[in-house]
């Protein structure tokens, strides 16, 4: 605002003057050709004998010239004496005025000056020439008062244009600040809310401009934030609901021995035998939750190793096969191929083991796993497929997450937290990789590892 008030400032100076100076400049040029053109006439008024103003000849002339121009004509001999005045006032006195001084020494010259009396006027004097001699002058006094109320009137036009112009800009800066603040506003205040911890705060702010933009960022990251913080409180449900139900079993355990005195020893061994269980299965949770921490806190610094990926699926194979022995499952590697790439051997041996354990878990006595390793295009694929009790179409989307069971009951009789597969997927996913699952109920399931061939660690 305070640069267009100062712009307009100096324009209308600039404009002020300029029309100024011409309208005077104007005036300036249109009474000196009048004046000359009076010169040329007095010039006849010359006496051929005595080379003067002949008198009466001169007052003739001029009456009928004076009634044309709109002023003071005086004519004056080249020794300063009034010959003619229109007002006849100085007839046939002397006169040192300025300009007649200068004018009869054949000079044309303006002035202008403010008189009480008559207010601005401009005094305008050319010599008369007679064959190279000067004889006298020609003075003009005429009034710039309607010059000047012209130049006031563009004056008042010029305020008056300002003012209106300086209304519609400051209208136009609030109107256009509120604009911009408002919007900000709303952003600021959302945010304070989330510092506050309203995690799901929204702005309704539209348009693709800048702030448009920030507040769809804003938006996203409030849906994130909200969603990370449902997952947590989630996670913290399940880890306790889950912590809690071996510790209520220990708990029943132990109690029902305190309060029965006498009891004989094999139920002792019994109960305790249980309770060993239930702390193996809370050792069990603790150790995947503890893993899932290292997961995420390690997720720049995998360990990685350049590595047969074949030995590695053997190797788990083998580690796994007296399970199956035990169910009469069959499990074997029908085909492979010897392949190395960069991986983190723990970790991938980890998300392995889950995957293939999971395999003879869900599979029931007498069926069979078999794994593959191939390469597809920039991947190296492990296939783990078996004929067990499947998953369901629904839950297939959910295997993923953590601490999801199909049939929790069964589960707990299988053993298994639900974060095997959790923890599988973000081990694949740190290496790049992707975990897929085709799987039909009662016939089997197939789950897909691809691991890229040419990883950057
Ligand atoms: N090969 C499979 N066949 C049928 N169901 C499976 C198979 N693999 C996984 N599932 C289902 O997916 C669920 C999640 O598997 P996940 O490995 O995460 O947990 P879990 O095996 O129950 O426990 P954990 O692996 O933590 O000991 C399992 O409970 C099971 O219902
Ligand atoms: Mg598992």
């Amino acid at each position: 605002m305070l640069l267009l008030i100062i712009a307009l400032l100096i324009i209308n100076i600039f404009v002020y003057e300029t029309i100024k100076q011409s309208y005077i400049v104007e005036k300036e040029v249109s009474f000196i050709t009048q004046a000359n053109i009076l010169s040329n006439r007095v010039r006849l008024a010359i006496n051929e004998e005595n080379k003067q103003f002949d008198q009466l000849l001169l007052s003739q002339m001029m009456e009928e010239v004076s009634r044309l121009i709109d002023g003071r004509i005086m004519i004056v001999d080249r020794e300063s004496r009034v010959m003619y005045d229109s007002f006849h006032d100085w007839k046939n006195q002397h006169t040192e005025l300025y300009e007649v001084t200068r004018a009869i020494k054949g000079e044309t010259i303006t002035n202008s000056y403010k008189i009480p009396k008559y207010g601005k006027v401009m005094y305008v004097a050319v010599p008369v020439i007679y064959f190279e001699r000067i004889l006298g002058v020609v003075f003009l006094s005429v009034s710039l008062e309607d010059t000047y109320q012209r130049i006031n009137n563009v004056k008042n036009l010029l305020i008056f244009i300002s003012i209106v112009t300086l209304i519609l800009i400051t209208i136009i800066s609030l109107l256009f600040s509120k604009f911009i603040s408002e919007p900000i506003k709303e952003l600021t205040d959302a945010m304070k809310k989330t510092a506050q911890g309203k995690l799901n705060e929204k702005v309704d702010i539209e348009g693709n401009d800048e702030i448009g933009q920030l507040s769809k960022a804003y938006n996203f990251m409030s849906t994130k934030l909200s969603h990370i913080e449902k997952q947590r409180q989630d996670f913290v449900a399940n880890v306790s609901h889950e912590l809690k139900t071996p510790l209520s079993s220990m708990k029943l355990l132990s109690e029902s021995l305190i309060t029965q005195p006498n009891t004989p020893v094999e139920i002792y061994q019994e109960f305790l035998t249980d309770i060993d269980s239930e702390i193996d299965r809370l050792n069990e949770i603790i150790e995947s939750l503890l893993s899932m921490v290292d997961l995420n806190e390690e997720k720049l610094k995998l360990d990685y190793q350049l590595s047969y990926v074949n030995y590695l699926v053997e190797k788990v194979v083998s580690q796994i096969k007296p399970l199956a022995d035990k169910k009469n499952i069959k499990l074997f590697i029908n085909q492979w191929e010897k392949i190395q790439i960069f991986l983190d051997k723990g970790k991938i041996y980890q998300a392995l083991m889950n995957i293939i354990h999971n395999a003879v878990k869900y599979t029931d006595d007498g069926g069979k796993v078999v794994v593959s390793i191939f390469k597809e295009g920039n991947y190296v694929v492990i296939r783990v497929e078996d004929n067990g009790i499947g998953i369901p179409k629904d839950s297939i989307p959910y295997v993923f997450e953590r601490f999801y069971r199909v049939d929790s009951a069964r589960s707990r009789k299988t053993g298994g937290t639900g974060l095997g597969l959790s923890i599988s997927h973000q081990i694949i996913g740190l290496h790049q990789g992707t975990i897929e699952v085709e799987s039909i109920v009662n016939v089997g399931t197939t789950f897909f590892i691809k691991l890229p061939m040419e990883l950057n660690p």
